[in-house]
């Protein structure tokens, strides 16, 4: 066991519902870790549309200011608490905590640490933490898609997108890929044929592409269009929405797209209609902690070993320091960016 000598930490602060210049950096002391927890020396975190919707006040399960943001991150293990084996000290580890991950230390659950395979940059792991096991668990364990189907990517430029793009492409399904214009050539890159979303004919575009209808759709964007993404379906085929990015702007509660969202799927899942509707959520299933981190922990291996094995190509946007997380946020929310932002120490 690790006794921890006091240990300061460098930490961004979302104080209030703020434009990214509104972010704070401060320092303080972190207690010693609780029985059970540890300490990360941060080697990378990263931007998620999450941080775009939690600092207008519009994530679906927002925090209450203030608070520290950084939905996943990357480090070292440099002090262990009461009950922890003291053979993770020294090792690096990825772990998804939803908030926190924007600091230079973090204390997080000793359970919630899935080794970073040796080989793998800390940057390469970060951009597949929360990207690729919300890919992986929608292709695979929702939408079950087989090889030789073919599938709708929505944001294919986006760092859940561009993962699942590089994830379908391996189980030899096609994916036709949704992004502006600009991000044509590197979704043609990652294996899918593009269709630019600005265009007012692009789901006419797709049928085009896919006469007979898709195997499934995966759907982030939400609002009017979901309704299109649905009449994409071949029989048998699979909704996956998983997000509402076209209400990030609006006015009003965060919640309530959300649940027009839920109850419009549960109609379309009930009726005889040969096909399914979902809504995915990564953290479903959290109330059984030891299913739900030997889930998150076997498929986070398994993409793990994909990126080690050069399987999948890790898309990184940029890398910038953690003290610069306001220019990342401007970056990440320019509209402008394929794949991940990073932040480094
Ligand atoms: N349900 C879950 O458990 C879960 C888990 C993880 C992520 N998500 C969701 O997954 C989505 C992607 O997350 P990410 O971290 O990969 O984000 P990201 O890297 O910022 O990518 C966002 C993608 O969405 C596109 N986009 C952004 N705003 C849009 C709009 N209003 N209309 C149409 N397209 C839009 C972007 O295109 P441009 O680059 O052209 O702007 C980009 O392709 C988010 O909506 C997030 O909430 C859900």
């Amino acid at each position: 066991m690790t006794h921890a000598a006091t240990i300061r930490t460098t930490e961004v602060v979302l104080p209030d519902a703020v434009e990214p210049d509104g972010l704070e950096v401060r320092t303080r002391d972190l207690p010693a870790p609780a029985p059970g927890q540890v300490v990360l020396r941060m080697e990378a975190t990263g931007v998620s549309f999450a941080e775009q919707q939690m600092r207008r006040g519009k994530y679906y399960d927002q925090p209450p200011y203030p608070f520290v943001p950084g939905y996943d991150l990357v480090g070292t293990v440099v002090a262990a608490g009461p009950g922890v084996d003291a053979g993770l000290t020294g090792r690096r580890f990825a772990a998804v905590t939803k908030t926190g991950g924007w600091a230079t230390h973090v204390l997080v659950e000793a359970a919630d640490l899935v080794p970073v395979p040796d080989g793998v940059s800390a940057a390469a792991a970060e951009t597949v933490l929360v990207n690729g096991i919300t890919a992986w668990q929608m292709l695979h364990r929702l939408a079950k898609v087989r090889s030789g189907g073919i599938i709708v990517v929505l944001g294919a430029n986006g760092g859940v997108g561009s993962t699942l793009v590089q994830l379908a492409r391996h189980a030899g399904i096609r994916v036709i890929g949704t992004a502006a214009q600009r991000h044509h050539p590197a979704v043609r890159e990652l294996g899918a044929t593009p269709v630019d979303y600005r265009d007012p004919d692009m789901y006419h575009r797709i049928r085009t592409l896919a006469p007979d209808g898709v195997d499934a759709v995966f759907d982030h964007v939400g609002g009017p269009g979901v309704q299109q993404s649905w009449q994409l379906l071949r029989r048998g085929g699979t909704l996956v929405s998983y997000g509402t990015a076209a209400t990030k702007d609006e006015e009003g509660s965060s919640r309530l797209p959300v649940l027009k969202l839920f109850a419009q799927l549960k109609l379309w899942h009930t009726l005889p209609n040969h096909r399914s509707a979902h809504f995915y959520n990564f953290w479903a299933g959290r109330r059984r902690p030891d299913t739900f981190r030997r889930t998150l922990a076997e498929d986070l291996t398994v993409v793990f070993r994909l990126l080690a094995d050069d399987v999948l190509n890790p898309q990184i946007a940029a890398r910038i320091p953690l003290t610069e997380a306001a220019s990342a946020l401007t970056l990440a929310e320019s509209r402008t960016v394929a794949g991940k932002v990073i932040l480094v120490p």
